[in-house]
């Protein structure tokens, strides 16, 4: 069953104990982010914040964030329960990913019950957040779905793309011409000498952040692969100032025009990337002119908090868990490499880091996969680090990879391939700033690495080693074992 609006998802969440109101008085100015961190530190519920600080009456009173926080809260957007396994919640988005029901347009909806143009608008009426202490500014921008359109095939997309309030009606955004697709749409208006028409989406069903903040391939409209998970079409209304439609029920619009002319353009960031570490330094950045805002009556603001931290993480580090690897196991499906069992993106690294489970059908086959992964548009921040392992080791246990790592690999024998030099994240700290000048290189460069840990097939079979490559493991004889399991009571062991 899809979730109409982000209203009956709350809903939701509450029935499931996966909601807490929160309604004592917080601040928007450091406090709320400060929470929200704890929180995700203790893989708790999301939060609805009901009294923020300067805003008890108003435009807009309550925030709300961490709402796919949690893999417990994933499984239950995409209409699973909450323990479902990793692997049939990845192959299930592998295969919806695929999938369209195209969107419709109906003359209107709840997101026009309040249209503001002129000088009427002003971002500063929400609760926005100084999320963390460091950021530049407000970041208005952080779950929202920004929906642009190619101005070639009409097709629209949505991404994440994070902004930050510049003036009351300007709002300077990480756009990188070429790099996501939002990116490539500018390039197209900006030859064409006409600013780009934009519309940010703040609060609507899940489904919106999950696909918004993944790499649906290019060409492909986001709103019709929503209407796929969603099993019935997205009901999008016209916005009222650029040619762009969003969700008939979604909280708040933002409307606006963003011009390739550096004269217009707005100082952004530092922010507090999903890296965990504060970004960059304060860049002038292309920036959205605010034509209009339309939003429900009482709407719901809805932020999320950026970044991991050693051993805990955010809303991103969970969508990208299962979405990273369902994207990337559609990649070696595409690419034709046989033998894929299992892909398994660690939620700390966000897709940084990509273990794969194989079944070995020649050597050279983790270099293929990692080829295949790294040559792909969906690489642009992710599999840094592909970890490629067999069958016999399960690619999500950090203490099955890391015993492969350390027994199987052979560095000097092709076991660590660097790949320098290719794209990759403007946004990682471990790059020297040269390599991530997006003004003079177009995107991030990153020297990225395989580590393979199957068994070579250099290593001749040995009839000493029961005709394999490598020697026995110290597991016992399966007669042994089956003989110790029968008697396990009798040693008194039977509590282990
Ligand atoms: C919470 C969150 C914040 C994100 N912020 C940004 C961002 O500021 N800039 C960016 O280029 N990508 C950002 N991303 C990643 C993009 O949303 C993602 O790469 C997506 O594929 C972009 O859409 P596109 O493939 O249609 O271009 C973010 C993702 C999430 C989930």
């Amino acid at each position: 069953m899809p979730f109409v609006d982000l209203r009956e998802w709350l809903g939701r969440l509450d029935k499931e104990g996966e909601l807490r109101r929160i309604t004592a008085e917080v601040d928007w100015d450091r406090e709320i982010g400060a929470i929200a961190r704890r929180v995700l530190e203790k893989k708790g519920p999301a939060l609805l914040f009901e009294k923020i600080k300067g805003y008890q009456t108003g435009r807009c009173t309550k925030l709300v964030t961490g709402v796919l926080g949690d893999r417990r809260r994933l499984a239950l957007a995409l209409g699973f329960p909450k323990d479902v396994p990793n692997r049939e919640l990845v192959q299930y988005v592998m295969q919806k990913n695929r999938e369209k029901i195209a969107a419709v347009v109906v003359r209107t909806g709840p997101v026009k019950e309040n249209i503001e143009r002129g000088d009427r608008i002003d971002q500063a009426e929400f609760p926005v957040p100084k999320w963390h202490f460091k950021e530049g500014g407000r970041y208005i921008h952080t779950f929202s779905a920004i929906v642009t359109r190619d101005p070639d095939t009409r097709v629209m997309n949505a991404g994440i793309y994070r902004g930050m309030i510049g003036k009351k009606n300007t709002t300077p955004m990480l756009l990188m011409k070429g790099g996501q697709h939002w990116g490539h749409h500018f390039v197209k208006y900006s030859e064409r000498g006409q600013p780009m028409p934009v519309a940010c989406v703040i609060g609507w069903d899940p489904i919106m952040p999950f696909l918004a903040g993944s790499p649906i391939p290019a060409g492909v409209c986001e709103w019709d692969v929503m209407g796929a998970y969603r099993g019935e079409p997205a009901e999008l209304v016209r916005c009222e100032t650029v040619d762009l439609d969003v969700p008939a029920t979604a909280e708040i619009v933002i409307e606006g025009l963003i011009h390739d002319d550096p004269s217009t353009w707005e100082m952004e960031g530092p922010f507090g990337e999903f890296t965990g570490y504060v970004s960059d330094v304060p860049t002038p950045r292309p920036t959205m002119q605010i034509t209009c805002i339309t939003h429900r009556n009482d709407p719901v603001f809805q932020g999320c908090l950026e970044g991991t931290l050693p051993g805990s993480y955010s809303e991103n580090s969970v969508m990208s868990s299962t979405q990273r690897a369902a994207i990337a196991w559609n990649i070696l499906n595409g690419a034709g490499i046989p033998g894929i069992r299992d892909v398994w993106v660690p939620p700390i690294t966000n897709g940084v880091n990509i273990h794969v489970q194989i079944t070995k059908h020649y050597q050279g086959q983790p270099k293929q996969i990692a080829a295949a992964l790294w040559g792909a548009s969906a690489a642009q921040y992710r599999y840094k680090h592909v970890v490629v392992v067999e069958e016999d080791i399960d690619a999500s246990s950090y203490e099955q990879v890391d015993w492969a790592f350390a027994h199987r690999v052979n560095a000097g024998e092709g076991g660590i391939v660097v790949f320098p030099g290719g794209f990759g994240s403007p946004i990682d700290p471990s790059t020297p700033l040269e390599d991530r000048d997006v003004a003079q290189l177009g995107t991030g460069l990153w020297n990225r690495v395989l580590i393979d840990a199957t068994r070579s097939w250099k290593m001749p079979k040995r009839p000493e080693w029961d005709n394999e490559r490598f020697p026995p493991t110290v597991r016992p004889a399966p007669e042994d074992e089956a003989r110790v399991r029968a008697r396990w009571q009798e040693y008194g062991l039977g509590d282990l």
